[in-house]
């Protein structure tokens, strides 16, 4: 069994689902409204433990209503929650309206902002009980720098799904064991954003997994060839939370290897966008084992 640490946001996603986006200035009547646990750093520690990893989270959650639904549902989803604090400031909220499958987000980090260096030396045990560290960006810069930093300490691999993308500095990059950016998070990540992608995988062998929709996830192997992991055909009603799907499975199968840990990541994100939600989707272990079997 995997021993993932996820360093990362909480949320509560407040999603409407709508026949198109709103122009700016404009109203456009929605059709449904719910509340999901989220954030991209929950997203994946339950991604994870539904796939069969030993999870820890470490991050913030505020003392409001969210932050007790937010608490009980890591709690309910098998992830340890001992190194989740409570805060003064409110939960981290996301309002995302969904549209012909599609999603346009908008994050409040809220308590998450509080996810701090010194936050992670009070737990630096869990870097030293982890197999994988895994992060992203909704959380200061300078505790993702910290957290590479202290699973370097322990020799532990950090995943950095680099999400929401900002360019990146070089001393972080060259921390990262294995960066896994969608498209389009991809070139502004690098600060490339006329470069070619192709190109630019290639130039970061074992490094990157891209990610790409449907289409299934490129990376360069670790003697530089390019290749790609197909996508799966699903009946897609949200697409929220399938990079974070892919994340969590990445880091869980990782020891398998990287084309295989890619593979059931794939399907893995895949299946999470057959429900609505960013949670609801996400497969067991059983569930998808059966449906790569069931696949040709
Ligand atoms: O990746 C999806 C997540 O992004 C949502 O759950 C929302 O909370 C935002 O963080």
């Amino acid at each position: 069994m995997t021993r993932v640490l996820v360093v990362g946001s909480i949320n509560m996603d407040l999603v409407v689902s709508s026949p198109r986006l709103p122009r700016l200035g404009e109203t456009v009547m929605g059709y449904g409204f719910a509340t999901y646990p989220g954030g991209k750093g929950a997203n994946q520690a339950v991604a994870a433990s539904r796939l069969g990893a030993e999870v820890a989270m470490l991050g913030c959650l505020g003392g409001d209503e969210f932050g007790v639904q937010l608490r009980a549902n890591l709690e309910r989803e098998g992830v340890d929650i001992r190194h989740v604090r409570e805060v003064d400031v409110p939960s981290g909220v996301a309002t995302i309206t969904v549209s012909d499958c599609d999603n346009a987000t908008l994050v409040v980090p809220g308590a998450n902002c509080r996810v701090t260096p010194e936050h992670l030396d009070e737990a630096e045990q869990a870097f030293a009980d982890t197999d994988v560290v895994l992060s992203q960006l909704e959380i200061p810069l300078k505790t993702v720098r910290h957290a590479a930093m202290l699973a370097g300490r322990y020799g532990k691999p950090m995943l950095l799904n680099p999400a929401p993308a900002i360019p990146l500095p070089e001393d972080l990059l060259s921390r990262i064991t294995l960066l896994t950016p969608n498209e389009h998070e991809f070139l502004t990540m690098l600060a490339e954003p006329t470069g070619d992608w192709r190109n630019l995988l290639v130039q970061h062998p074992g490094k990157l997994v891209m990610s790409h929709g449907k289409h299934g996830a490129y990376y360069a192997s670790s003697a530089g060839e390019l290749r790609h992991e197909p996508g799966y055909v699903v009946d897609a009603v949200d697409s929220t939370g399938a990079g974070d799907t892919f994340n969590g499975a990445l880091a869980t199968f990782l020891p398998l290897g990287l084309k295989e840990a890619v593979r059931r990541a794939n399907a893995a994100g895949a299946l999470s966008v057959t429900r609505h939600g960013a949670q609801s989707g996400m497969p067991t272990l059983t569930e998808l084992e059966a449906f790569l079997e069931g696949q040709p």
